[in-house]
Order: structure tokens, then sequence, then C-alpha cells
């Protein structure tokens, strides 16, 4: 029998959130900062990496692909960028465990490379969509061969170049996005994205901050090929995708007052806190400075009597990875909430909107789903036993509801936590939720 790994969270009901947290690296910046650093010429310095199993696993296909970056240290890593064409071929295929992030900006970081690179990652991974990346690329050019379902493993062939792409997204996702910009780096001519809704802009952010000329306007970003990019400093802010489960808990637990420190606050990502203020919840923003193009900030949060929204359509591409936090907050607020829009939930690290649904109605929840949203019913939450399904964000979800719940809420198959947020179950312990953890790994 194959080893596997299991953890299981333990939430006490009551409980409030109070004091000041800051919680790790943004996890989308990370990637980047690992990604464009070892392209540039020169040293980067980046401070406040996320040391997450994602990132980690970009790091060490960077180091796989002969980048020598040192540390991290206290979230500090140096990175010897190599140019844009210093890569060298890995020994083996590039394992990137639970990270889709990682997978598909790399298909478009490698596909221009002079080598062969094959990727896989672990059972979530593997059987999410990959050809919203492999098809633009092969107009561009690439070789890179999926599995009949369009999974991974992917294999990548090299080819003689790429060809620049005018490429219009059908999906509006800033992976698909950052991978045709990546492969357009090495790619003859000029490179247009356009994004039926804003996704989030970091790459473009990054790319700018490093000296690589980019235009963005109007849902439209584009780069000519055979640029360079200079080796600089780049500071990740608190993530706010994992600031947004402390937003939710202290808006659901009377007598809460949270401060959350440099959080990410770029315009792209911030719409978990426009979702929670249409439903009543009380978050002061004060902005902090953009240091190198990243708008960041400190949060407060109090506690605040929520009410049942319909979220508007043009706020889902900016909240994307903290519906699983929304569904909480819905399922404390007085009324209905509607969300519609959001097909993609379905396709994450696990299908987010069944596993929400399952886990609220295990806790006496009403909860309808449609393929592309839910229809959530305010009420009382029971304690009860819920899943995680390997989802990192379902998991800290769920351990937020124990706020709320009239009895002990038990969560399995919480070890993915470690990608996203290492030490969740400390700070939120330190900030007051009665949250325990154990290994319930089996051989
Ligand atoms: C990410 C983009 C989003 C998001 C993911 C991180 C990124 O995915 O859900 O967690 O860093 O580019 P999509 O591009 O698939 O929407």
């Amino acid at each position: 029998m194959t080893a596997s790994r299991d953890r299981q969270f333990h939430v006490q009901p009551e409980g409030r959130l109070t004091g000041r947290v800051r919680v790790p690296g943004d996890k989308s910046i990370s990637h980047r900062a690992v990604m464009l650093g070892s392209i540039t010429e020169g040293t980067t310095r980046v401070r406040g990496f996320l040391e997450g199993e994602d990132a980690m696993a970009t790091l060490a296909a960077m180091r796989a692909l002969g980048v020598r970056i040192d540390g991290p240290t206290a979230g500090e890593l140096t990175i010897h960028g190599v140019g844009l064409h210093g890569l060298s071929e890995p020994a083996r295929p590039l394992d990137l465990g639970n990270s889709g992030t990682s997978m598909r900006l790399f298909a478009g970081l490698l596909a221009g490379q002079p080598f062969p690179t094959e990727m896989r990652g672990d059972a979530s991974l593997m059987r999410r969509p990959m050809r919203r990346v492999t098809d633009p690329l092969a107009r561009m050019g690439a070789s890179i061969h999926t599995t009949g379902n369009g999974t991974a493993p992917l294999r990548i062939e090299p080819v003689s170049g790429l060809q620049g792409l005018d490429y219009d997204m059908p999906v509006a996702s800033a992976q698909v996005k950052s991978a045709v910009l990546l492969a357009g780096l090495y790619a003859r001519g000029s490179t247009r994205v356009t994004e039926p809704a804003v996704t989030r802009d970091h790459t473009e952010r990054m790319l700018a901050a490093l000296g690589y000329p980019v235009n963005a306007a109007d849902g439209v970003v584009g780069l000519q090929g055979g640029g360079r990019l200079n080796g600089g400093t780049i500071e990740v802010p608190a993530d706010i995708s994992s600031a947004a489960f402390f937003l939710v808990g202290a808006s659901i637990a009377p007598g809460s007052e949270l401060v959350l420190e440099e959080v990410g606050l770029n315009p792209s990502r911030t719409g978990v806190i426009e979702i929670l203020r249409q439903m009543g919840a009380s978050i002061e923003v004060e902005p902090l400075g953009d240091g190198d193009g990243e708008p960041v900030g400190r949060l407060t949060v109090r506690s605040a009597d929520l009410q049942g929204i319909d979220i508007p359509r043009h706020l889902v591409p900016l909240a994307i990875d903290e519906f699983p936090a929304i569904f909480i907050a819905a399922a404390c607020a007085h009324g209905e909430t509607i969300l519609s829009g959001a097909e993609e939930l379905r396709v994450k690290e696990s299908d987010r909107i069944a596993v929400m649904a399952d886990g609220l109605t295990a806790m006496g929840i009403e909860v309808d789903t449609r393929p592309d949203g839910a229809r959530i019913v305010g009420g009382r939450l029971r304690g009860a036993q819920v899943r995680a399904h390997g989802d990192h964000r379902v998991a800290m979800a769920f351990a937020m509801a124990g706020l709320a719940a009239d009895g002990p809420l038990e969560i399995s198959q919480c070890a993915e936590v470690d990608t996203s947020f290492p030490g969740f179950v400390a700070m939120a312990a330190q900030a007051g939720l009665g949250i325990t953890d154990q290994d319930a790994s089996h051989e």
C-alpha cells in the first residue's frame, strides 16, 4: 500500500479573532519571483517569499533547470539569474506537486527552450485541464503533449522557434495569460493577449519592474520577444487569499477585531473585500504604498452582521480563490447568497462548488448547486465531520466556520494546507480560533 498523508483539524466552537497577524507571502507573486528572477541578467533578491509547498515546487524546478538559488532563509532568496537563454535540460521530469500555477506558467516558459522537459504532479494536478495553455502555445509553434484528456504529464519537445500570437482568451485566466506572455518572451515578433474579464496582473507588473517593456491597457497585454530582464529586488506582500480566511473568521465571530499587516492589495485581487463589504462586513483598508508595483495595505476587520447578496459577476475573477471562504460567510449571513458565472471553481484543486456544498450541507446549511455557482441560504451551523478533499482553501475555510458552529467540527484531508499557508494552525490559534491538528497519515 502506498503511503497517504492526512491531517485532521479539530475546531472547538465559539472563540473570536483578535490581535495582529501577518499571513505568509503571496503565492502567485512568489511563483513569478522565482521564474522571472531566474531568467534575469544578474542577481535578484526576493523578500517575503512564501515557503509553502507550491512555491517551493517552482523553486525546486528552477534549480533542476540549472539556476542557482540561495535560500529561502526567513523568506529571503538570492537568485543568480541565467538570462532568457541560460536554462538547461533537467535530469528528470519536473514534479510540481499540487501546483497548477507552476505547471501552467512553466508550460509557457519552457515551450521555447532548446531542450525537452516533462512535467508531472500529484493526483489532483494530474486531473486538471491543461489544454487551456497547450492550445494557444501550439498556435505559437510549441510542441506539447498531454494525455488524451488534455491532462498532465506534459511533454514539451524543442521546436525551431516560436511565433508571436494575438490571443483572444476564451477563459478569464491569469495562468493562461501568463503562460502565453512567458512564451512570448521567446517568440518572434509581438504577442498580445486579450482577456474577457480582468485577471490578476502580477506577471505584467513584475516584467515591467524588472525592466521588460510591456503594454497593458483596456484588457489587452502585449510584449515583443527577444528582450532582456534585469536583476532587481522583489518584495512579496502578504497573500490576500490567505488573509481572506481571517477576514471571514473575524466577520462571523462576535467580539472580533483583527489587524492584518502588509496585505497585497493589487486591484485584480481585492474582490473578496468588495464582496464581503457588500454583505455588510466591516473592513478598514489603510494603504501603505506600492513598492515595486504591488500595492500593500493594513486591513482591520471587526465582526458584523452579514446579509446574503447576489454576487456581482464582474467580481468573480477578482475573488476566484476566495470562494471557499465566501461560502462560509454566506452560510453565516441572513438570507440567500447567489453565486453565478463561477464555473472555474469546478476545476480548481477540487471541485469547490461541490465540495463546499457537501460540507455546508453536513453542517445543516441549505445549498443548491448549479454548473456555474450556488445558492446558499444562511442559517445556524451545526458541528459536524467534513472533508477538505485535499484542497487547502476548503480546509481553511471550514476551519473558520468552526467559529460560528454550535458544536465541535472535525475536518479531514487537510494536509495540503501547507501548499499555500504553512503555519496556518498556529497563526489561527494565536488569533483565537480553538483549533488543533492531528497527523492521521498511514502507510
Ligand atoms: C493564479 C491564477 C488563478 C488562481 C490561482 C493562481 C495565478 O488561476 O486561481 O490560484 O497565480 O496566476 P486561473 O488563472 O486558472 O484563474
